[in-house]
């Protein structure tokens, strides 16, 4: 891109605090030490007023910057309505003042989510209208206290199943009201998960979405979940929608220069479903088998279970299947004077796969017509160096790639732990099996048992019965 070098400098709204961790730049660290240099951190927050900015950094921001990367929000599924709309809605808000300000800006890319229009089965690629005024719930917000608030968030967030879909859906009318003749496009990824290529396969450094539920299905404590096997996972690579994001933003200065201003927002649905599918089904059953060929280290137990989409029977499931373990390990924990967690781990992933369901039991359409003219301005170089192109992910291979980088990068596992790992897994495999047969057993035993109850009462009765009978000539 030959633009690229008229950008001074680019500025991304992190999370939270955000450090640079270690392993995912060893890469660039090693090739080219000094371009980490190039980043200067910037303090700031989001839910203050001017992102709680000095005045200083506020200069050097103003006068410099001519890409924006706004990725900060809370992406807390069932985070309270009124801390949602601060950041999510505010922060935009805020965000967008500053960039007016900025005169050399060139594009301001907002990611938003392919979820904030899941109202809707087809998703087109442009902002709907929202149920309310924006600027009207950021007053309410203003006004309303917290209990309040929380009294009225069902209604208020309608047909969406939480509080993010709901102000990811409001920041895009917003940032449409807001940001006037500014150079805007919007990013939409769907369900964001580990990377595919960049900097390395498999890296993913949280819990959010389906990762936490792969981590504990991993360790062998999560093994049933309501989810219809075979609707779509629209499942993307974090690396795919940062290259989406980058290449977006080329392409939106370069239209906002030809043009002599912006000609409205474009939106870019980053999403696989319509262009390599893959289901809930199969999703699973390779992060299994990859779960399986390499362990995490100190599985509680042997890493199996399914989907299930009927509710009733997943209910039963979670109860025998987590409650009930978790409870037994928790009793004994107190027994051998150690600290029970397996009831709290459980309560977590409990509320973990209630907010997933939502999105595990329906199907949408994310139209990418955008996303696919985008690919095709590309030159073949920028194409390669900027891959987005979700065709060319190859799941068995990425799924074995993010089920070992959550062994990696979130346990912190070291590949030599790996046959010690194995050793364990085939251990817990006769566990598992052997336990199964016991369970046969054990009911087998019971149903005996009852239909000897059984047939002794019967017994009984037609004794009982025959007495009588004798007795009634005796009666009349
Ligand atoms: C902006 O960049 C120019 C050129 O690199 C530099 O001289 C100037 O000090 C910068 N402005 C601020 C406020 O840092
Ligand atoms: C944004 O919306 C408000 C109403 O909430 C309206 O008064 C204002 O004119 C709009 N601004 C733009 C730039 O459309
Ligand atoms: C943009 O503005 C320049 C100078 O004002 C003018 O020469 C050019 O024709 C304009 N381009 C378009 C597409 O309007
Ligand atoms: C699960 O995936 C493996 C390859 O990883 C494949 O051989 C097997 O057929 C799959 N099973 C199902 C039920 O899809
Ligand atoms: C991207 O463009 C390349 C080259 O034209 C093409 O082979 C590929 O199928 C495109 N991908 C998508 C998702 O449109």
């Amino acid at each position: 891109m030959h633009h690229k070098e008229t950008i001074h400098l680019h500025f991304i709204l992190f999370n939270k605090l955000f450090l640079v961790p270690f392993q995912l730049f060893d890469q660039l660290r090693q090739d080219r030490s000094n371009e980490l240099a190039k980043i200067k951190p910037i303090l700031g927050d989001i839910t203050e007023p001017e992102l709680g900015i000095s005045q200083n950094d506020q200069k050097i921001l103003k006068q410099n910057v001519s890409v924006v990367f706004h990725s900060a929000a809370t992406v807390k599924f069932d985070e309270a309505l009124k801390l949602s709309v601060t950041i999510n809605m505010l922060g935009t808000k805020r965000l967008v003042a500053l960039c007016h300000e900025m005169t050399q800006l060139e594009a301001l890319i907002h990611v938003s989510t392919a979820y904030c229009n899941c109202d809707r089965e087809e998703v087109r690629e442009i902002i709907y209208s929202p149920p309310y005024d924006p600027q009207k719930i950021i007053e309410t917000m203003e006004w309303m206290d917290d209990s309040l608030v929380d009294t009225l968030t069902p209604s208020l967030i309608g047909n969406r199943p939480n509080t993010y879909t709901f102000t990811k859906a409001l920041a895009e009318d917003m940032l449409q009201n807001e940001s006037g003749n500014l150079p805007v496009a919007i990013v939409r990824p769907s369900i964001v998960i580990s990377s595919v290529n960049e900097p390395v396969a498999g890296w993913v450094d949280n819990y959010n979405g389906p990762t936490g539920i792969i981590a504990a299905a991993g360790k062998g404590f999560f093994r049933t979940m309501l989810c219809h096997e075979n609707k779509v996972a629209d499942l993307v690579p974090v690396d795919i929608v940062i290259n989406l994001m980058i290449v977006a933003a080329w392409k939106t200065a370069n239209k906002y220069k030809n043009n002599n201003g912006s000609q409205g927002i474009t939106v870019y649905n980053c999403c696989t479903g319509q262009r390599n599918p893959i289901s809930w089904k199969q999703f699973v059953n390779y992060s299994f088998e990859s779960m399986r060929l390499n362990p995490l280290s100190h599985i509680t137990w042997y890493p199996d279970g399914q989907c299930r989409s009927n509710p009733v029977t997943n209910a039963l499931c979670v109860f025998f299947l987590h409650r009930l373990p978790a409870h037994v390990l928790d009793f004994f924990s107190l027994l051998t004077g150690k600290k029970p967690f397996m009831v709290r781990i459980q309560n977590k992933l409990d509320k973990a796969a209630k907010c997933l369901e939502y999105f595990s039991t329906q199907e949408w359409r994310f139209l990418d017509e955008n996303v696919r003219e985008l690919n095709a301005s590309l030159s073949v170089e920028d194409r390669r160096v900027f891959s987005f192109d979700v065709t060319e992910i190859d799941w068995p291979k990425y799924i074995a790639n993010y089920v070992l980088g959550i062994r990696t990068f979130i346990f912190k596992e070291q590949a030599s732990s790996i046959p010690q790992a194995r050793k364990r897994l085939y251990k817990m495999l006769w566990i598992h099996r052997l336990s199964k047969l016991l369970m046969i057993l054990l009911m087998w035993r019971l149903l005996m048992l009852r239909s000897r109850v059984a047939r002794n009462s019967w017994h009984l009765f037609i004794d009982l019965v025959l007495r009588l009978h004798r007795l009634i000539p005796f009666m009349q």
